[in-house]
């Protein structure tokens, strides 16, 4: 049995994703990440969609807190 994937969800940040990732877009374009953890955006401010490029940063004042939700 493999491990559950991990998903850490920042409050006014991305979501950070635990292992290798595939993102369908809007348009049925397949982005891959094998990074050890992708952060992808959730703000819509990120000018590298999918992926979070730290624009949100600019939104939020204070910026991110991680806070961990569970594996799913
Ligand atoms: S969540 Fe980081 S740029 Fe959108």
């Amino acid at each position: 049995m493999s491990e559950p994937t991990e998903i850490l969800l920042c409050e006014d940040g991305p979501m950070l994703v635990r292992g290798q990732v595939v993102v369908e877009d809007e348009d049925g374009q397949r982005h891959v990440s094998t990074r050890p953890v992708t952060a992808v955006c959730r703000c819509g401010a990120s000018s590298l969609k999918p992926w979070c490029d730290g624009s949100h940063k600019l939104l939020a004042a204070g910026g991110p807190r991680a806070r961990r939700l569970g594996s799913v």
